[in-house]
Parts: structure tokens; C-alpha cells; sequence
């Protein structure tokens, strides 16, 4: 038997430690979740999505009277990118969430499972990772792909 383990690499940050650039799509991310609707969860999730040709294309959690109907600020932004500039590849994503009480949650909201596979599609379009940042508090979490966090993805069939 052989065994091997499947790691992800994490850089925690502090906001000075970001670069201009990240700050602004850290910036719009959390912009990005006072146009969630989340009537249920009361969870409101932003995205912003960096674009090769400079464009940045946020989205938010739009929730359904139909639980299942509603879908992720991961999802809603990177179809609306795909459906908008469908030839620019995708550079960097910051995601952004505020709980229940309305602050934005300490810990940093990290993709669900369907938003990893969603957002490794364009990654693979890409050609290369996408920056990820997972946006807490006072801290940032920094991923250099979608891929690192969906370990054993399904790419093809
Ligand atoms: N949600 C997101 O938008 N993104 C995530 O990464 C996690 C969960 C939404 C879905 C639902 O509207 C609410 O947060 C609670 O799960």
C-alpha cells in the first residue's frame, strides 16, 4: 500500500500585507454583501472577481423561497463574469461574509464544495491558479488556487 497526503498551502495576512490591489477586491467583496438577499440564513456572502482585462465583477448569496433554487456569492459571481466576458480569464477572487449579527465573521468564510468545482472550471480556462482571499475580520486568507482546496477535483469526462 502507498499512502500520500494532500495539503493546501494558506498564508494568514493581515490587511497592511496586501498589495493595492487586493485591498480594492477586498474592498468590493465585502461591498459585494449588502446586495445579498439571504431572508433565511441571514448569511451574506460577497465576491469579487478580478478579471484578465482588468474588469472586477462582484456578486452576492441570492437566496429562494425554494431553498435549493437560491445559489452562493461564489456562483453568482463567476457565472454573471463567464456570461459577461466569457474570453477573459480569470486572475483573483475575494470572498466575504457577514453573520447573522451583521459583523463580518472573524473567521474567514471559505467556498462550499459546488462554489470549488464552479470556480475550478475557470481556473482550468485560466491556465493558471486563481488567487484566492478568504477575508476574515482582521486577517486574510491567502490561497494561490481554487485547485488547492478542491484536492481530487472532477476536471473531465
Ligand atoms: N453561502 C455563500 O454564498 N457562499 C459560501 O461560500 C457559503 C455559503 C451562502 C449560501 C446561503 O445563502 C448562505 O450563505 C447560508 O449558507
Amino acid at each position: 500500500m502507498k499512502t500520500f497526503e494532500v495539503k493546501a498551502k494558506v498564508e494568514e495576512l493581515k490587511y497592511d500585507e496586501l498589495n493595492s490591489k487586493e485591498l480594492e477586491l477586498v474592498r468590493l467583496a465585502k461591498e459585494a454583501t449588502s446586495r445579498s438577499y439571504a431572508p433565511y440564513s441571514n448569511f451574506r456572502v460577497g465576491a469579487a472577481i478580478l478579471l484578465s482585462n482588468g474588469e472586477i465583477i462582484t456578486g452576492a448569496n441570492q437566496e429562494n423561497a425554494a431553498y435549493p433554487s437560491g445559489t452562493c456569492a461564489e456562483r453568482s459571481a463567476c457565472y454573471y463574469a463567464g456570461a459577461t466576458y466569457p474570453d477573459a480569464k480569470f486572475e483573483a477572487i475575494a470572498i466575504a461574509a457577514r453573520g447573522t449579527d451583521g459583523e463580518f465573521v472573524d473567521e474567514p468564510c471559505s467556498p462550499c464544495g459546488a462554489c470549488r468545482q464552479a470556480l475550478l472550471q475557470y481556473e482550468l480556462l485560466a491556465g493558471k491558479g486563481v488567487k484566492t482571499l478568504l477575508v476574515g475580520r482582521d486577517r486574510i486568507y491567502r490561497l494561490e488556487s481554487i485547485r488547492s482546496i478542491l484536492p481530487f477535483a472532477f476536471t473531465e469526462f
